[in-house]
């Protein structure tokens, strides 16, 4: 499974980028990038290329390794998924692109579409010398518009875009998407309780429109999960030197909290149940959390029953699990 951390090429394009470019610019305008977050805003402030470089150092290696998480989820349940093409809605600096192309050797076309256009600048920029992603096709323009006239692909994704639209514009955009999605559509947001409404609706919408889900839920019914309750997975990270100067942080990883929807044309066979936060282990049992074909359960494993605790002692937060494994 490919690692959560951004690929040798791509920290050394980002590395060849911040050459003689000051990393207590760079933190300002991340902290301030930042905040417009914070308050709701989106990443329509990015318009200098200093903005979305302190941008791709300081959101890029998290993105890209919640990316990387929900895709290997996805390989996990449908190993033989061979896809060959690509369309990257609100690609931003490429980080979901550079993430399918280390998970999927099969990928050829890469298509990315964004409306902003320093970001784009920046995408290709790094991608310029990359082996697999040197000939990339990235359309800058709104997403709905842009879509319309983009070719279906294989695999369709969007990462940490679509809470920068409004509701309305979400579902329109939604059904476009999964219009455009030969097989797998994979929506990744962040691991707020917003960022999961946003998932689940868009899960709705696509299963009403025929889609079936296969990471990380196991069946394609209701969420079971009420609030405060909601379904997000983490991920941790190594953050680059670099990367902690524009932070100004000291620790030298990060846990990114993600929320993610596969959703495919055809149902997987058998979808195995999700653990739904940390396994307590102790000497006597392991106790998880999971969304089971059934629904939620909490599944005790005793320490008696051998094979298995042995098995369940090993569960992570996140994973896909057969009970009885
Ligand atoms: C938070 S960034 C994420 C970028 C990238 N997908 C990633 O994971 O790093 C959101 C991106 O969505 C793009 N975006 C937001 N609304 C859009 C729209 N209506 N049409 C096209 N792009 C849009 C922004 O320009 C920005 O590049």
């Amino acid at each position: 499974m490919p690692s959560p951390d951004l690929p040798a090429e791509l920290k050394a394009a980002l590395d060849g980028k911040l050459r003689g470019f000051s990393r207590s610019d760079a933190a300002g305008r991340a902290a301030s990038i930042s905040k417009t977050y914070r308050d709701g805003g989106g990443s329509g402030g990015i318009r200098a290329e200093a903005d979305a470089l302190a941008y791709a150092l300081a959101r890029m290696p998290a993105t890209f390794a919640a990316v990387t998480a929900s895709l290997n989820a996805l390989v996990e349940i449908r190993p033989d998924f061979a896809p060959n093409s690509l369309l990257d809605i609100g690609a931003g600096p490429g980080t979901a692109s550079w993430a399918a192309a280390a998970a999927f050797p099969s990928l050829q076309d890469f298509a990315l579409l964004d409306a902003n256009a320093t970001l784009r600048a920046l995408a290709l920029d790094l991608a310029r010398d990359s082996t697999r992603l040197r000939d990339i096709s990235y359309e800058r323009g709104e997403a709905r518009a842009a879509l319309v006239k983009s070719d279906a692909a294989d695999l369709v994704m969007a990462s940490y875009m679509i809470g920068e639209i409004g509701d309305a514009e979400r579902r329109a955009l939604a059904e476009l998407m999964w219009e455009k999605t030969r097989d797998t559509l994979l929506v990744v947001e962040p691991g707020t309780p917003a960022g999961y409404a946003r998932i689940i609706a868009l899960r709705e919408h696509v299963i009403a429109l025929g889609g079936h889900v296969a990471a990380p839920c196991p069946h394609d019914g209701k969420c079971p999960l009420q609030p405060p309750d909601w379904c997000h997975f983490t991920q941790r990270l190594q953050r680059s030197r670099a990367h902690m100067q524009v932070k100004d942080v000291e620790l030298p990883f990060e846990d990114e909290k993600f929320a993610y929807v596969a959703l495919t044309r055809t149902a997987v066979a058998e979808r195995p149940s999700r653990v739904l936060t940390q396994p307590l282990v102790t000497k006597v049992e392991v106790t998880a959390r999971l969304c089971t074909p059934a629904g939620l359960a909490v599944t005790k494993v005793p320490r008696r029953a051998k094979a298995d605790y042995a098995s369940a002692r090993r569960w992570r937060w996140g994973d896909a699990v057969t009970v009885g494994d």
